[in-house]
């Protein structure tokens, strides 16, 4: 389903309220599906992955500067995130059930830190963002 005009403010505006803080909840919902999900580990072998790591830390940065970059291009999000995309499905082939689980974690952990932002519109105006920018990026493995 496309993402209305009103979802693209909702998503929008809770991205202005994080400002600068998106890697850290990125890293917190990491750690998130880290712990929930012990399967996701199997992807990062090479990554120090106990609570608190600097790696884990430095991996949420950079997945939080992508999340920020399809924010300022929703209009555009295939061609924002066209790079990536050939990574994960190509060259990481990450199967793409685990995009749900680590947007499920996203989801909790903003609910948890932004609870009076958390109505059931925002809710559902974060799932579509996050399910658009799971289906650019799982969609080269078609
Ligand atoms: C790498 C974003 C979901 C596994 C990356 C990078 C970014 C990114 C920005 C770094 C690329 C680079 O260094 O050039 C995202 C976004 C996701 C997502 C926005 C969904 C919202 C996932 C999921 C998994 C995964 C669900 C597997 C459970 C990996 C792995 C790497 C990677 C293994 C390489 C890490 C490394 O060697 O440093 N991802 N990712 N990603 N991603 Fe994702």
């Amino acid at each position: 389903m496309a993402l209305s005009a009103k979802d693209r403010a909702m998503v929008r505006a809770l991205w202005k309220k994080l400002g600068n803080n998106v890697g850290v909840y990125t890293t917190e919902a990491l750690e998130r599906t880290f712990l929930a999900f012990p399967g996701t580990k199997t992807y990062f072998p090479h990554l120090d992955l106990s609570p608190g790591s600097a790696q884990v830390k430095a991996h949420g940065q950079k997945v939080a500067d992508a999340l920020t970059l399809a924010v300022d291009q929703l209009d555009d999000l295939p061609g924002a995130l066209a790079s990536l995309s050939d990574l994960h499905a190509h060259k990481l082939r990450v199967d793409p059930a685990n995009f749900q689980l680590l947007c499920h974690c996203l989801l909790v952990t903003l609910a948890r830190h932004y609870p009076g932002d958390f109505s059931p519109t925002m809710q559902a105006s974060l799932d579509k963002f996050l399910s658009h920018v799971t289906s650019t990026l799982v969609s080269k493995y078609r």
